[in-house]
């Protein structure tokens, strides 16, 4: 083949293959194909050296063109590619400002927690320090010194959740407090009175079914003084009542028995629906709170106060009983609230 031939075959060649290039590693191994030191340029310059000097001035002119041409056109493949990859970029990685945001989920606290705050901060206006007592404790608070004696239904192991740990000759066997009563002994040990505290804590029962779960809450509160009598804890309620769940709320004691009070009662408030009208929720107009009493003489012995000069009142109520009766809430099943389930929390 002439040396003309032989150009023209690379330069048609070169036009295909920069043709079907597609991105710049295409393009970097194409003009090293053509262009670099082992090129086919280079293979058809060698035939140069064959040629007489007039022959040889005009091919190499040639050949030089041909080598700026395909640099050319290598650069202005180039340019192409780079343009084509930034219009990708722009309509890829386009961010519209004027859309709406995302906003991000926001949290809140569980109704339990939110509860505590409030019935903590309710309590401390009047006084009362919030504590924490054991919630993994022994008989010996639990129910001896509060006179629940060993063939009290409450201790069988139907009722409570007994620990598998060594038993204490004094103290029992270790138990996951089933109410919150337990602190009421202890708070009276420190041995710093008067007292007024607020205990309310996690507490324990065998118990799973619509309206019990195992874990629950209560909170107690407990006031010995000297001269504190039934009118004080009456009065502290129905400031509860008032403050927590509404104005027009009223308070209504009931007898009752528990072992560790005398006297004891049930405390009921007015039902919030029809305000103590009676209704198809309440019957009688009136919802059960818990229970409350005066300590009895024993207990405040059991936590070394003297019963001649000190009285006590104490009460202990479930957490999430209360919360759902404030709101109106007919929650069908309390499991619900624990069970982590956003979209039931997400309401309250
Ligand atoms: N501890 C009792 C319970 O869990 C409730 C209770 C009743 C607490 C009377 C008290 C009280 O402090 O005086 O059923």
């Amino acid at each position: 083949m002439s040396f003309k031939d032989e150009l023209q075959t690379l330069k048609t060649s070169f036009e295909g293959d920069l043709g079907s290039v597609a991105d710049s590693d295409q393009l970097e191994a194409l003009r090293v194909k053509y262009l670099g030191r082992k090129s086919g340029l280079q293979d058809v310059m060698r035939l140069l050296k064959d040629m007489s000097v007039d022959e040889r001035k005009a091919a190499g002119q040639e050949a030089n063109e041909a080598k700026r041409s395909m640099e050319i056109a290598v650069e202005a493949k180039d340019l192409e590619l780079e343009r084509v990859r930034l219009e990708g970029l722009a309509t890829e990685e386009a961010v519209d400002i004027t859309l709406p945001g995302i906003a991000p989920p926001v949290g809140h606290l569980h109704m339990t927690t939110t509860a505590i705050r409030e019935i903590e901060a309710i309590f401390a206006r009047l006084g009362f320090t919030r504590v924490r007592h054991p919630e993994v404790e022994w008989e010996w608070y639990a129910f001896e010194t509060l006179r629940v004696g060993p063939d009290h239904p409450a201790r069988d192991n139907w009722e409570t959740f007994f620990i598998d740990a060594p038993t204490d000759d004094k103290k029992g066997k270790m138990v996951l407090t089933p109410h919150t009563t337990n602190g009421d002994v202890r708070e009276m040990e420190r041995g710093d009175l008067p007292i007024r505290m607020m205990n309310i804590n996690k507490t324990y029962r065998r118990q799973s079914d619509v309206s019990h779960v195992p874990m629950f809450h209560q909170f107690e509160g407990l006031l010995i003084d000297e001269g504190v009598t039934v009118t004080d804890l009456k009065g502290l309620f129905d400031h509860f009542a008032k403050e927590y769940f509404g104005p027009e709320r009223e308070i209504r004691l009931r007898p009752h028995h528990f072992r560790f009070t005398e006297p004891s009662f049930e405390v009921d408030i007015s039902c919030g629906l029809c305000q103590g009208i009676g209704c198809r929720m309440c019957k009688d107009g009136w919802v059960e709170l818990g229970g409350a009493g005066m300590l009895h003489p024993d207990v405040l012995r059991a936590g070394g106060v003297d019963p001649e000069k000190y009285s006590g009142l104490a009460f202990g109520w479930g957490l999430e009983r209360t919360v759902s009766m404030r709101a109106g809430l007919n929650i069908s099943d309390l499991r619900t609230m624990y069970s982590g389930d956003v979209r039931f929390l997400q309401q309250f």
